[in-house]
């Protein structure tokens, strides 16, 4: 099956088998059966946090189900819905009924079973404050498996799941979301958004509404300019390596870490820093709006994609002794 209009980066591979699921109950019946072969397949969502370096050797599965379901109608509330929900859709849908919590994380592309794998964040916010439990399926053992909160081992873009590639397959994930809750408006800009349109106390709509708009504003629309977000991560160092480089470039953002011998670095400085932004090789690019953001302006390859990241990460690295990792799963290829 073709991947160039399954990925966002928009680049060209090509998958041996691509089996949807719109069941998760038929999951069983479908990886023992003579495609998947008792192998472990390598799930496919929005295909928002992914590159494809060369084409998968494995099989690829795709969940189509679409359900939410409201669990628990109390002041918090137990939503539950599928892996194959769209995850900005689902946002809007849980405001729609009244429910907080998700607003800051508006518009990340992708879908609900990949947001636990990667504890999507944006706007000082993360998905796992809202996680109640995620189910999956684990095909080594034909289990099915529910993992709540703490079992996750969440962390900046990190959890359980991503530790063990393909291991479980997300098939569901419920979330506990307040009714009520203070907006989180902390992140540099979102309050300033905010106050710009005269709004000092804002409904959940109208931060989502903000986080839209900065959104928009600084990271490619992948329908207009192949992308998948953030490249890298940001790197999180030993605090006095973060102090020494700041007392060098007092301007470099840094933030906590909730471990105060850590402290997380801004990548896109680094890389802007080092003269990357707009940068274009052939059609293998850095977004001009953000240096974090590597684009693909048409044909670009993954293996194209692939060794301009290596050369960003190489530059990062010579000047200013920092490791940059990619956010988004490589396939096909070891950083
Ligand atoms: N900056 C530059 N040059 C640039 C862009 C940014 O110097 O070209 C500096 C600016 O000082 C800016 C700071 O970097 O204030 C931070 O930029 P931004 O607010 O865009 O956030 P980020 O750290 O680059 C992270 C997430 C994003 C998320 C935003 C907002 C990661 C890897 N990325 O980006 O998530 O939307 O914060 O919370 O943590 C994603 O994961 O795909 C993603 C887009």
């Amino acid at each position: 099956a073709p991947l160039l209009a399954r990925n966002t980066f928009g680049v060209a591979a090509h998958a041996a088998v691509l089996a949807e699921v719109d069941d998760a109950a038929a999951l069983p019946g479908v990886l023992s059966g003579a495609e998947f072969a008792g192998r472990a397949p390598l799930v496919l969502g929005g295909g928002s946090n992914l590159l494809f370096v060369d084409d998968p050797a494995q099989p690829l599965l795709a969940l189509t189900g679409r359900g939410v379901r409201v669990l628990d109608d109390g002041d918090t509330a137990i939503v539950q819905a599928d892996a194959g929900v769209q995850w900005h859709g689902f946002v809007l849908d849980t405001l729609e009924r009244g429910l907080c919590g998700l607003e800051n994380l508006a518009l990340i592309p992708g879908t609900v079973g990949a947001a636990p794998i990667q504890n999507i964040g944006a706007y000082g916010v993360e998905v796992r404050e809202f996680v109640h439990a995620v189910e999956a399926f684990e095909p080594a053992t034909g289990q099915w498996r529910r993992f709540d909160r703490d079992a996750c081992a969440f962390a900046y873009r990190d959890s359980l799941f991503k530790h063990e590639p393909d291991r479980f397959i997300v098939t569901a994930v419920e979330f506990a979301l307040p009714r009520r809750r203070a907006p989180r408006l902390g992140y540099a800009g979102l309050g300033d958004e905010l106050a710009a349109s005269g709004i000092h106390d804002p409904t959940p709509r109208q931060v989502a509404e903000a986080v839209i708009a900065i959104r928009r504003r600084k990271l490619p629309d992948p329908a207009v300019l192949g992308n998948a977000g953030s490249f890298f991560k940001n790197p999180i160092v030993p605090a006095a390596q973060a102090q020494a480089l700041l007392d060098a470039h007092p301007v470099l953002p840094s933030f906590p870490t909730g471990d105060t011998a850590l402290r997380k670095l801004s990548a896109a400085w680094l890389i802007d820093a080092c003269g990357w932004k707009g940068h274009r090789d052939g059609d293998a690019g850095v977004a001009p709006s953000h240096a974090l953001v590597l684009v693909n302006h048409g044909n670009a390859s993954g293996l194209q994609l692939f060794d301009l990241a290596r050369r960003i990460a190489d530059s990062v690295q010579a000047r200013f002794g920092v490791a940059l990792e990619p956010e988004p799963r490589m396939v096909g290829a070891r950083w």
